[in-house]
């Protein structure tokens, strides 16, 4: 069966079809699905069914992965893929939801962000399988970064076109009102810049937002925040943005170079979540 692309019909990102992940995938089809990850910004694969190992081994076509040093976090140990889960790695049962980590990581990732902006480099890719879904809700929205700069007024473009925004992955804990991390975890990723506009391969340029934002430079707190809030309302308009409902075997790629997403509420306390994500490096930093 030949790969085809199709594209969604009423917003971005595209389904692949006709290609079976748990198979080598030839050079040939990896450009297909490789030139189309470059179009669509999100692809969505169904019914796929493969080994971490495989898992690990087409993200790695796409770059080098990024590690998660923290042990409960990851998949069979494997520093490169993350679980994204209500579900207790060690007991099998679902994490109460006072729990600080586990409350952490859910207000974390249910505001707008992208993967690793907090990171020097920031990441280029993430993939994204679900072993076990909620019968309901527990969605993932991706907003199009570039489609949203593009939108902009030209005054717009221009106010924002040279500003510089200071990521720090703190800011969302202590925005959730939770406690710091210890010194050291802090240290090894602290606080660093990145362009409120970044340009594209393609010679696009896309809105690099999101939560793990604190300010931007050059303004007082509150006009920094009203110029974030203001460009997130701005990029999440529906016309820019889709939602995925999971079902187990699905795997979704996205471009972390221009794209922000969210998770949907679910029952944390009553219904299980768990999917397993690798993430593909960015080539450099953005300054
Ligand atoms: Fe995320």
């Amino acid at each position: 069966m030949p790969v085809e692309i199709c594209p969604f019909k009423d917003t971005f990102g595209a389904e692949v079809q006709g290609l079976d992940l748990s198979r080598d995938i030839s050079d040939a089809d990896f450009k297909i699905w490789s030139d189309a990850f470059e179009t669509h910004a999100v692809l969505v694969f169904h019914d796929q069914r493969f080994t971490i190992d495989q898992h690990i081994a087409f993200s790695r076509r796409f770059g080098d992965l990024e590690d998660f040093p923290d042990p409960k976090d990851q998949v069979n140990g494997i520093p490169c893929v993350i679980r994204v889960s209500n579900i207790d790695k060690y007991t099998g049962d679902i994490k109460p939801v006072e729990d600080i980590g586990h409350k952490s990581f859910t207000l974390g990732t249910s505001a707008w962000h992208t993967d690793s902006t907090f990171r020097r480099v920031p990441s280029k890719a993430s993939l994204l399988y679900a072993v076990e879904v909620p019968p309901v809700g527990g969605d993932t929205l991706f907003a199009n970064m570039a489609m949203a700069y593009e939108a902009l007024s030209e005054d717009k473009k221009a106010q924002i076109e040279k500003l510089i925004a200071v990521h720090d992955f703190e800011v969302t804990r202590r925005r959730h009102s939770l406690p710091p991390r210890p010194k050291a975890v802090q240290e090894a990723v602290p606080p660093v810049r990145q362009p409120l506009v970044r340009p594209l391969e393609d010679g696009r340029k896309a809105l690099v937002i999101g939560s793990h934002v604190d300010h931007i430079e050059g303004m007082d707190a509150e006009e920094s925040q009203e110029l974030l809030d203001w460009l997130t309302d701005w990029a999440t308009q529906p016309r820019f943005v889709y939602r995925h409902e999971w079902e187990v075997g699905d795997l979704v790629m996205w471009d972390n170079r221009c794209t922000m997403h969210r998770a949907g509420s679910y029952d944390l306390a009553h219904h299980r979540r768990l999917l397993h994500r690798t993430t593909v490096a960015g080539d450099g930093p953005l300054i």
